[in-house]
């Protein structure tokens, strides 16, 4: 089932999100600059600010009481390439038990649908070229690209965009 997030969520979003992280990421090993990222970044205290933020929203996705996935949506965070786009989709993270069995697209349907926006974008990791291919299936067409910043290094996101208008208006 999927619900909304509330602050007390904020320790199982920060362990999901360290999980989920480094599973994508730290796939040649665990270096400083990925352990200072994780451990600075995804804690449960940033989580719980985030959930008492009103210009963010959290969907989670659970089965049989454990937490498998969620989505970070963020109104007011203007898009580097277009700054009439200013729904952002911050996070949207399977853990990897679970990937490849709709989860990510019900969750970001789910999203989608309580969205009042005509657009909204996103970043994602040049390299991750499965999640590009799950965005594209998914409508989102690539519309620049910009720098995640890891401690002194810089790599580059994919910036993507969907435009929301006919599913609002389908589903309104
Ligand atoms: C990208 C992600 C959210 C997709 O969610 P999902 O529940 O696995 O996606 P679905 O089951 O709805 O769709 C499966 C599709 O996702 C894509 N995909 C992306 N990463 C995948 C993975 N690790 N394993 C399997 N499929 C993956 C594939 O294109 C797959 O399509 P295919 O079945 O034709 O190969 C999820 O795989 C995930 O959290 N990955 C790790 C974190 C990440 O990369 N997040 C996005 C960064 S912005």
């Amino acid at each position: 089932m999927m619900r909304r997030a509330t602050v007390d969520d904020a320790a199982n979003l920060a362990a999901l999100s360290i999980q989920v992280w480094l599973h994508t990421y730290a796939t040649q090993g665990i270096r400083h600059e990925l352990s200072n990222y994780v451990l600075t970044e995804l804690t449960e205290v940033a989580f719980a600010s985030a959930l008492a933020d009103p210009a963010e929203r959290f969907t989670l996705y659970e089965r049989n009481g454990h937490v498998l996935g969620f989505i970070r949506l963020k109104t007011g965070s203007v898009c580097p390439t277009d700054p009439d786009c200013t729904t952002e989709i911050v996070t949207l993270y399977v853990q990897s038990h679970f990937v490849g069995q709709g989860i990510g697209a019900d969750l970001l349907r789910h999203a989608l649908s309580g969205c009042e926006t005509d657009s909204v974008w996103l970043t994602v990791y040049h390299g991750n070229t499965r999640a590009i291919s799950f965005y594209k299936r998914e409508g989102f067409t690539s519309i620049g690209s910009t720098w995640f910043e890891l401690g002194t290094e810089k790599h580059e996101n994919i910036i993507m965009q969907k435009q929301t208008v006919a599913l609002g208006h389908r589903l309104h």
